[in-house]
């Protein structure tokens, strides 16, 4: 089984101006490209081949092997962000917000919070609401690290890498954080996943 270089779910251009076609024909089209291929080219041959992207994530997490982690993660890790926005403007669903008003005091607790744990990742990484149980967190993860592993469920993300900013808003990472909390969260597929966790659940 080939990991397949999925399409974006939106135009190139579609969430200008906060995120340029500039910076997401390099973002997905190189950056997302080259880890699916690194993937495709680390597990040719080998048993990782026959299983899913996440079994991938999962086994070689725990057999060390960082070279599949690293790839495999930060596919599924780019897959997953491009989700987590949208071009037109949303609205999180009312199961949402009582979750996010009980976690942070409301929407300005959430988007403090948030900021500042994007801010404080040191170096390159991501930032996530996650749901752990009925209770919603904020965390981050380094390089590739991914909340996948962690037996929470993941409901949106921001890349802190550079390459996710750079063109865009240079050094100032503050800048793009803002424009992901006011233009950008895709509070639909957010509500989904918060919904399937506790329908799982
Ligand atoms: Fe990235």
């Amino acid at each position: 089984m080939t990991i397949e270089f999925t399409a974006l779910p939106y135009a190139q251009d579609a969430l200008e101006p906060h995120v340029s076609a500039r910076t997401l024909e390099f973002h997905y089209g190189k950056h997302h490209k080259a880890y699916v291929d690194k993937l495709n080219a680390a597990i040719d041959g080998t048993d990782y081949a026959e299983l899913s992207l996440e079994e991938i994530i999962r086994r070689s997490l725990a057999e060390s092997k960082g070279g599949v982690f690293n790839n495999a993660a930060q596919v599924w890790n780019h897959e997953f962000l491009w989700e987590s926005m949208a071009p037109a403007r949303t609205e999180p669903s009312a199961a949402l917000t009582a979750a996010i008003d009980k976690a942070f005091g409301g929407m300005d607790g959430f988007r403090e919070a948030f900021k500042a744990a994007a801010l404080g990742q040191f170096g390159s990484g991501w930032a996530w609401l996650v749901a752990n149980g009925d209770d919603l967190e904020i965390r981050t993860t380094g390089n590739a690290g991914t909340p996948l592993t962690d037996n929470v469920v993941p409901l949106l993300t921001l890349d802190v890498w550079e390459h996710a900013y750079y063109l865009d808003f240079q050094n100032e990472r503050n800048r793009y954080i803002d424009a992901f909390l006011d233009n950008l969260i895709n509070w639909d597929f957010a509500a989904r996943n918060f919904a399937a966790e506790k329908q799982a659940a």
